[in-house]
């Protein structure tokens, strides 16, 4: 994972191996995460994780843009996915202008679009006027209040038929490749060999063409809620707080600072 990735090589992954990918919102972070990553998504999460706000909704362009250029700093050497916010896509011309200020604005590499075949026209129309887009399909976040919550998809044969046609219209309107979330994983498998671009899963199971997970889940710093398909790989809530109440209990009894710290 030296090596940047590309639009091509990303593609030449399908059938070969697992692709990797985690989101990161800041510099300091995705210099950690690059060296073990193939793609960097500067997802809309942030509103949750970063801001602390309930869901993904309030999201800004100008957060997003902000963000994005803040990760392209940390790691240089990543390809870079840059979310597209609720309402910045709502139609052909909306989506161009707001991906086209990611392009002039950032360095990422790509949009990320909640899109399904109801938006395959929009995500053509991006394709075409030179946006490199990665789809998203599945249980949509940017949908949790008009769908009442996050409902995983895929249980019912018309949901399955829906989701085959979601990834084929947005492999047809030029995506390279996309994000399936919260899917049955019986079923997630099945969409994923009818399409031949990468389809990376979240909460999706493991007959998928890569995964990505929320930094901030994975790293066991996010407290809030752990959706089941999260695996925390380190429990770091815990250690940052022990690590703060050392610096805190240090500072109280002027153990810290010492001789070595001091100029
Ligand atoms: O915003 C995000 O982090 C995402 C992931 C859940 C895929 O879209």
């Amino acid at each position: 994972m030296n090596k940047k990735m590309t639009i091509s090589s990303i593609k030449k992954t399908k059938g070969i191996r697992p692709l990797v990918m985690i989101t990161a919102y800041d510099a300091l972070f995705a210099k950690l995460l690059e060296p073990n990553s193939d793609m960097i998504l500067v997802g809309d999460s942030l509103n949750m994780s970063f801001a602390g706000k309930n869901d993904t909704l309030s999201t800004t362009m100008d957060q997003m843009i902000y963000h994005t250029n803040a990760v392209c700093m940390g790691a240089k050497n990543s390809f870079v996915v840059c979310d597209m916010p609720f309402g910045t896509f709502i139609n052909k011309e909306e989506a161009l202008k707001n991906s086209i200020r990611v392009f002039q604005e950032t360095p990422a590499d790509c949009v990320k679009i909640e899109a399904g075949e109801d938006k395959a026209d929009i995500v053509k129309y991006l394709t075409s006027n030179g946006i490199a887009v990665c789809g998203h399909i599945g249980l949509l976040p940017q949908s949790v209040r008009s769908e009442g919550g996050y409902k995983v998809k895929g249980k019912t044969e018309n949901e399955k038929l829906q989701l085959i046609k979601d990834a084929k219209a947005i492999e047809e309107a030029g995506a390279f490749c996309m994000v399936m979330e919260g899917v049955k994983a019986d079923i997630a498998g099945e969409i994923a060999s009818s399409v031949s671009i990468p389809v990376i899963g979240i909460g999706a199971g493991a007959d998928v063409d890569g995964q990505v997970l929320v930094f901030s889940d994975m790293l066991g710093l996010f407290e809030e809620f752990t959706p089941k398909f999260v695996k925390k790989y380190m429990d770091g809530a815990s250690l940052v707080k022990k690590a703060v109440k050392s610096y805190s209990d240090e500072v109280q009894s002027r153990e810290f600072p010492q001789e070595i710290h001091t100029y």
